[in-house]
Parts: C-alpha cells; sequence; structure tokens
C-alpha cells in the first residue's frame, strides 16, 4: 500500500484508517469484519501545519469549520460546506477572495490548520499567559533509600519548571499533609485523616478556603491577572521561582511516615484520601484550567478510600485469577472511588498522573480510570531509583527538544458527513455528552456525543474513533448523492506556553459500492492501522464482557476476513493466497493472541493496566511493537537487519535487538559473549568486533532518548537467565511438531502457544472451508 510504504503514513494530519475507502451500508460495513475506524494525533506537530491568527469561519446550519474542500463561489462570495451543502456567504473581511488570493485553510494542501485563539482579536497581548500548575503528591511511607531516590527527583523537577509555573504539595502516609508554601518562615501543615472518605466541602473547610474565604477572589485567569488575588493560590500554589527554596527544604526535613507499622502488616497508606484533597484544592483554586496533580506513589492504598488490599501482609494484593472468580473484595469499591475522583477531576479540567515505583502492586488497575479519563501519564516501574521512573520524570519538566509538549483543557469536537455515525472513542478523553445526529446508537468506548473532554494531551497523544455507517438501502446511499465522505477532527487546547489553540483536520474518503467490486476497497486496507485497532477493542472488551474469550473472538475474525478477502478454491487449504494488502495481518494476530494485552495471567492487573493505557494512548508504529515487537540482527560481514521473531534468529556469532516498546533487549549469541568476556574489543586488531559490540547499543540509546515512558534496557547472553525477556516474544518455530491436533469444526485455530507455521495452516484451512 502505498500510504504505508511512505515513512511518514500520517502526514499532516496524523490520521490513519483501518479502511481508506468506504464501505457504502451498513451490511457492507459488517462484512468487512474490522471496524471502520480512524486514529488521530490531535495535536502532533507537523512543520507544514500553518498557524492562523484569527478564528475559523464557521457553517452557520451545522457549524464545521471553513476548509479546504468547501466549495468556493469567488464571484458571489459564497462557500457550500461539505459536510451539509449549506450555502455560506463570507464575511466582509474575505471581500477580497479570488481564485489567486486564497486564506490559508482553503489551499488544498492544507487539510489541516491551526488556529490561535484570542480574547480580544484587536490586542493580542490581551491573551493571558496562563501557566502551568502542578500539585505533587509524594508518598512517603517507603523505606528510606526509595525516598531518597523520589526526593532528588522532585528537587530537580522543580528546578526544571519554568519560573512562572505554579507549585503545590501535598504528602502522605497514614495521614494526608497539605503544605502551605506562601508561608516561607516557618512550615505550615493541614493534616486530614486518612481512614475517611471527605467530602470536598470538608476540605476546603479544612484549608480555610470554605464558602467565605474563596467567594471574593474566585475565578480564573482572572484572579491570577490581577496579582494574584485568590488566597488559596497565594498560600497553597507558588510560582516555582518563589518557592523552590521552601520547598527544598521542606524536602530535605521530610521522613518516612513515622507511625508505627505492626510485625507482618503493610504500611497504613491513604493514597485515595491524599488525591482527594489534591482535588479539592485545585477545585478551589484553578478550576477550567491546566493543572496537574504528579502522584507519587510507592505503595499500596491500605487506608481509606481507595484502599486496594488490607494491611494483613499475609492477604496478597490481587491477581488477574482473584479478579476473573469475583475475588477482590476491594477492587470494584476502589474502581467506584477512583472513577468519582475522575469525574471530579474532568469537571475541574484536571490531570492525574501517576508514578508508581515500587516491586509489588499499587492499585494502577483500580486508579486507571482517573489517570485516562482525565489524559494523565503513567510510569510503572520497579523502584524510584531505576532509570524507568528517573529518566522518564525527568523528561516530564525538562524543556528543549525532549519536551513531550505538555497541553491541558482539550476538547476534541467531530463532525461527520450525514450516514457516518460515531460509536464512541479508545484512548485518553472523557465524553462530554454531546448528542448530535451523527452518534451511533451502539456505543464503544467514550460513546453517545460528538464532542470530548481532554484535559491532559500531548504532542503524541492518539485517539481511536469507531464509526459505523448508517445507510441500509442501497438506493439513498451517500455515494449515491456524493462519492466522497468527509470527517472533521477540532480540538482546542491550552498550549505549553498557555495559549488557546484550535486545530482543525479535515479529511475525505471515497465512498465505494463494495457488493459490486472489493478491489478498491482491498486496496484501502491498512493493516498496520487494523491489527492496531483490534488490540484496543480486544483490551476494552476484556475489561468491559464477562467471560470474553479473546483468542476465540480474535480467530473468528481473522478466519471470517481471510475468507471474505482471501483468494481460494472452496475446500482446497493449498489454493489459499491472500492480496499483499492482507498478508501481514495473520501475523499481527497471531503475536496478538500471544501478547501481554491477551495473555493478562503471565502479569499482575497493574502491569495489564499500564500497558493498555499506553497502547491506547501511543501512535500506530509505536502501538504495532508493542503487539509484535521488531527484532534486529547485527552480525560481521552486512549491515544490521531486520530479523524474523524466530527462535530461528538466533545464533551464537550474532547479538539481536528487540523493540518490544516496554523493554529493549540487547542479546548477545554464545560465540560473541564469550569474545567478549575475553576482551577482544579493547584489542586494536579487533575493531570490527568493537563496533560490532557497540552499534545495538547505540541503537537501542536512540530508541530509548525519543520515547516516554523511558523503556527498560536488558542486556543479555545466549543462556543467561535474562534471555528470556527475548525469549518470551519469539515464535516457537523449533517446537511446533510438538502441537496437537485441531478439533474438527472449531472455529479456533489453537488456543496453545503453537507457532507461526501451524497457525496459519490451520487458518488456511479454515477459511477456505464452505
Ligand atoms: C477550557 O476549555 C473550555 C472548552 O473548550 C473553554 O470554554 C474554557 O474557556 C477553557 N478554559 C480556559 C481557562 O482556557
Ligand atoms: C458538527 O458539530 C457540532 C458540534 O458538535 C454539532 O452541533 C453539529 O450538529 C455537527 N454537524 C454535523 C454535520 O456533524
Ligand atoms: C445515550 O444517551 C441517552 C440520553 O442521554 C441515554 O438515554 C442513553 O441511555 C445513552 N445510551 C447509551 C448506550 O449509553
Ligand atoms: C510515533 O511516535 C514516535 C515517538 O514516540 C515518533 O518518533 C514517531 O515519529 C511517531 N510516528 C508517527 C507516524 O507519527
Ligand atoms: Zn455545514
Amino acid at each position: 500500500m502505498s500510504e504505508m510504504a511512505n515513512t511518514d503514513p500520517e502526514g499532516i494530519d496524523a490520521v490513519r484508517m483501518t479502511w481508506n475507502v468506504w464501505p457504502r451500508t451498513k451490511v457492507e460495513a459488517s462484512k468487512c469484519v474490522i471496524p471502520l475506524a480512524a486514529t488521530i494525533a490531535p495535536i502532533r506537530p507537523h512543520p507544514d501545519i500553518p498557524t492562523l491568527p484569527y478564528a475559523p469561519l464557521r457553517c452557520r446550519m451545522c457549524s464545521a469549520a471553513l476548509n479546504a474542500f468547501a466549495r468556493v463561489d469567488f464571484v458571489a462570495k459564497i462557500w457550500i460546506c461539505p459536510f451539509c451543502y449549506q450555502r455560506n456567504h463570507f464575511p466582509p473581511h474575505y471581500a477580497m477572495i479570488s481564485e489567486t488570493n486564497l486564506p490559508c485553510e482553503l489551499y488544498p494542501q492544507y487539510t489541516t490548520v491551526q488556529y490561535t485563539l484570542q480574547l480580544d482579536p484587536n490586542n493580542p497581548s490581551s491573551a493571558p499567559q496562563l501557566p502551568p500548575v502542578f500539585v505533587f503528591v509524594l508518598d512517603t511511607c517507603m523505606i528510606e533509600e526509595e525516598l531518597e531516590f523520589v526526593k532528588s527527583a522532585m528537587k530537580q523537577a522543580i528546578g526544571l519548571l519554568p519560573e512562572n509555573a505554579l507549585v503545590g504539595f501535598v504528602s502522605f502516609g497514614t495521614q494526608a499533609h497539605v503544605h502551605e508554601l506562601g508561608f516561607s518562615d516557618m512550615s505550615k501543615v493541614y493534616v486530614f485523616r486518612g481512614n475517611k472518605e471527605i467530602t470536598r466541602e470538608q476540605v476546603l473547610e479544612q484549608l480555610g478556603l470554605g464558602a467565605a474565604g474563596r467567594r471574593p477572589t474566585a475565578g480564573y485567569p482572572k484572579g491570577l491577572q490581577n496579582g494574584l488575588t485568590n488566597s488559596g493560590v497565594n498560600r497553597f500554589l507558588l510560582p516555582a521561582s518563589d518557592c523552590e527554596f521552601t520547598l527544598n527544604s521542606l524536602l530535605d526535613e521530610l521522613q518516612t511516615d513515622q507511625w508505627p507499622v505492626p510485625a507482618g502488616h503493610r504500611a497504613s497508606r491513604c493514597t485515595g484520601v491524599a488525591l482527594s484533597v489534591a482535588a479539592g484544592l485545585l477545585g478551589a483554586c484553578l478550576p477550567g484550567t491546566g493543572a496537574r496533580i504528579v502522584a507519587l506513589v510507592g505503595g499500596p492504598c491500605t487506608e481509606g478510600p481507595g484502599t486496594i488490599v488490607s494491611k494483613d501482609l499475609s492477604e496478597p494484593v490481587r491477581s488477574h485469577k482473584d479478579l476473573d472468580k469475583d475475588a477482590a473484595p476491594y477492587f470494584k469499591k476502589a474502581v467506584k472511588f477512583y472513577d468519582s475522583l475522575a469525574k471530579q477531576l474532568v469537571s475541574q479540567g484536571h490531570v492525574l498522573d501517576l508514578f508508581a515505583s515500587a516491586l509489588d502492586q499499587v492499585g494502577v488497575a483500580e486508579m486507571k480510570v482517573a489517570v485516562e479519563r482525565t489524559g494523565g501519564l503513567v510510569v510503572l516501574a520497579e523502584s524510584f531509583g531505576h532509570s524507568v521512573f528517573k529518566d522518564s520524570f525527568k523528561r516530564v519538566f525538562k524543556d528543549g527538544e525532549q519536551t513531550l509538549g505538555l497541553c491541558f483543557n482539550g476538547t476534541l469536537e467531530i463532525n461527520c458527513s450525514k450516514d457516518v455515525k460515531i460509536q464512541g472513542v479508545i484512548g485518553p478523553c472523557t465524553s462530554l455528552e454531546k448528542k448530535g445526529p451523527n452518534v451511533a446508537d451502539t456505543v464503544i468506548g467514550e460513546g453517545n456525543t460528538t464532542a470530548w473532554k481532554m484535559c491532559g494531551l500531548d504532542k503524541s497523544t492518539c485517539l481511536t474513533v469507531l464509526f459505523d455507517v448508517s445507510s441500509t438501502d442501497k438506493s439513498n446511499a451517500p455515494g449515491v448523492a456524493n462519492p466522497q465522505l468527509y470527517l472533521q477532527f477540532l480540538t482546542s487546547y491550552q498550549d505549553p506556553e498557555g495559549k488557546t489553540m484550535l486545530r482543525v483536520t479535515t479529511v475525505t474518503r471515497q465512498w465505494v459500492d463494495s457488493a459490486v467490486s472489493s478491489e478498491e476497497l482491498i486496496q484501502g486496507f491498512d493493516q498496520e492501522t487494523a491489527a492496531v485497532v483490534m488490540a484496543r477493542i480486544t483490551s476494552l472488551k476484556m475489561e468491559m464482557e464477562e467471560g470474553f474469550d479473546a483468542t476465540r473472538w480474535l480467530d473468528r475474525n481473522l478466519i471470517r476476513l481471510c475468507s471474505k478477502f482471501g483468494n481460494y478454491r472452496k475446500d482446497d487449504p493449498s489454493s489459499f493466497t491472500l492480496n499483499p494488502c492482507f498478508s501481514l495481518f495473520p501475523q499481527f494476530m497471531f503475536n496478538l493472541r500471544r501478547s501481554q494485552f491477551v495473555q493478562v495471567f503471565n502479569n499482575s492487573p497493574d502491569e495489564t493496566a499500564y500497558f493498555r493505557m499506553l497502547l491506547n494512548r501511543e501512535n500506530i508504529t509505536n502501538a504495532a511493537v508493542m503487539i509484535q515487537p521488531s527484532l534486529i540482527s547485527y552480525s560481521f560481514n552486512s549491515l544490521p537487519q531486520p530479523a524474523l521473531l524466530d527462535v530461528a534468529s538466533i545464533s551464537a556469532d550474532r547479538i539481536l535487538l528487540l523493540d518490544s516498546y516496554f523493554s529493549i533487549v540487547i542479546f548477545h549469541g554464545m560465540t560473541i559473549a564469550q569474545w567478549r568476556n575475553m576482551g577482544y574489543q579493547n584489542q586494536p586488531e579487533h575493531q570490527a568486533f568493537a563496533q560490532l559490540l557497540q552499534a545495538p547499543q547505540d541503537d537501542a540509546q536512540m530508541i530509548i532518548r525519543e520515547r516516554f515512558p523511558v523503556p527498560r534496557l536488558v542486556v543479555c547472553d545466549q543462556h543467561g537467565s535474562q534471555a528470556r525477556f527475548l525469549l518470551a516474544k519469539l515464535n516457537p518455530s523449533a517446537t511446533y511438531n510438538n502441537a496437537n491436533e485441531m478439533a474438527a469444526g472449531s472455529d479456533v485455530i489453537f488456543t496453545d502457544d503453537v507457532s507461526l507455521q501451524v497457525f496459519f495452516e490451520h487458518l488456511q484451512r479454515l477459511a477456505v472451508q464452505s
């Protein structure tokens, strides 16, 4: 496919679709097996996107923004909206418009444009420059060493913040402590009991931000512009440059939680109360603007709301088996608590970031809803001293080249042609419950709406939008009237400098009568995007549908797809071939079945939640690597080259570099490891060997530099204990002869771990069955 061959398959729009040609009717769409879906990175930067210093014209009928696909009558000064065909007059300031004098948004190549929105267009300086806001919420129930690691990471972060960034600080253990930073002579702390749910009003009352204290100065950004008159802001949220010293000395003095922990018990840790208090503080001081709660958590919540496990150490934290058997007594209640926290944060426009570092689980599975619904960042590591945490955390705050480009207060709205319906969105957002004619009856993910809130978003944030076609009757099918369909994505957000931006991406695709010919449909299939979308839907179904059998569902869909689009003679497996547009897809499904997304029992619920949050928010290239890792082979006498994801790629005189997104493995073949142990690389006559050893290291570092969260790097040798990190991801071709027989007539290819070859053989047999 031409789009796949391109190095930047997303182009200026950052949009990819499972199908780039759309079937006309609902029936035809369902026969395509793989759903109609678009992934979009709504604010991905691109050098060709123009920034326009005015607001877009809107269609007076459907409010779609003027775009490159509008038909323009230059004489009558009219544009026709491609969504609703409404004729719109250009306003007077477009009077100069002509074929040779087009505004930027009408250039055919600018299907994506962005607008800087200012309060007063005549006075650009009137736009408030909103400072970013960070409330650090720090767990103190840790061993001394871990607390030192996390304190030093926090100090470094505060040093990296822009001077005007507002900073707040909450620490917690048995109780939650809100530190008043505007009180520099001595530290003043507000203490909250950890064992009781606390209402928003109680939080405010206790902080002296109750109705009386708050009213006169509420309102942001006005309060800020008037010189920080909001008393809560003055006391608890200070510019980084003003409070750096106070915070640093506070951190120096901060000790691990001093409450005694009886033998055989877990520390009493009130993560839920601490987060409630932080959310209440931000809600009172800075509602409706970009602020993030940065939670640094070193263990499970055992106290008060959000508890995930009892304090008794003989009771382990819930496993997937427990969740499956409904034997996790704290789970549902904790999720409900974090769900209501998510709702509060979304209504305030605030983000929850979670940095969890511990050997055991801390409750990422329960907190997932609050992180994902608010568009928060999440990093899961073994220790606050590990590079996965340290380097990722630094990157959140570091400016310059490596910046994540953290943005706030995003809203995505989607407009589409009449017969296109939106089922929902999978990814870091929350439905704004805005109904419209384009809302589908079936809901997938955040649905029943045409608008979504993204409290936090950044330049790599990616969403998946699932569509349906409404037309059932061919005679009034949309293609008859117009051969093209249109989708418009409007994203407004506050950029890292505090400016309000609106990005408008308008894309078009062709309708095709697939009942007549499927050739065009086939040519428009994007197998990489399709694989990722299937992984996202599978993960969602595993979470939402009780007893969902993911392997069976994937197999059934793959067989249906191959039956529909393969070339074969009925009942003759050897005649089966697949068009190149589909040929990589079965292998993606093979690897998806074996991946951490489907084989969840190999991981903890925290890890699964973590993997899924990143699967849902990363771009297609990265998400595809999570499903099907990339493998590169390094050897003498040849350039580094892609290797088959198969045990047969292992060889004594090769180095392999495996990228499975969350970890990167450098694997030395036996001979290479021996030479290295003998120090050949240090001898001048073996320079080539030194270079061979170095090359995968350099390539690994290049990947690590680009990626957030920073992946774990594993360097290992053939037959070493760490080699399992590579072996677990490889196709077990060497053992395929022990695969057992398939049940006749079954729609499941195999439930056990089979080789790719056996998988293909069974797939062909089942696909050609009449
Ligand atoms: C946040 O976004 C909403 C919806 O787009 C907008 O109405 C509001 O003014 C924004 N808040 C700020 C402070 O920019
Ligand atoms: C476009 O989006 C706006 C806002 O969500 C909505 O009111 C309108 O009905 C939509 N129009 C179409 C044609 O989708
Ligand atoms: C969609 O929203 C409507 C109106 O708010 C509600 O009645 C309906 O149950 C919702 N549908 C789904 C599937 O959530
Ligand atoms: C996907 O994200 C990575 C960064 O994580 C970036 O290097 C790459 O260019 C992105 N791919 C596309 C197609 O945007
Ligand atoms: Zn319109």
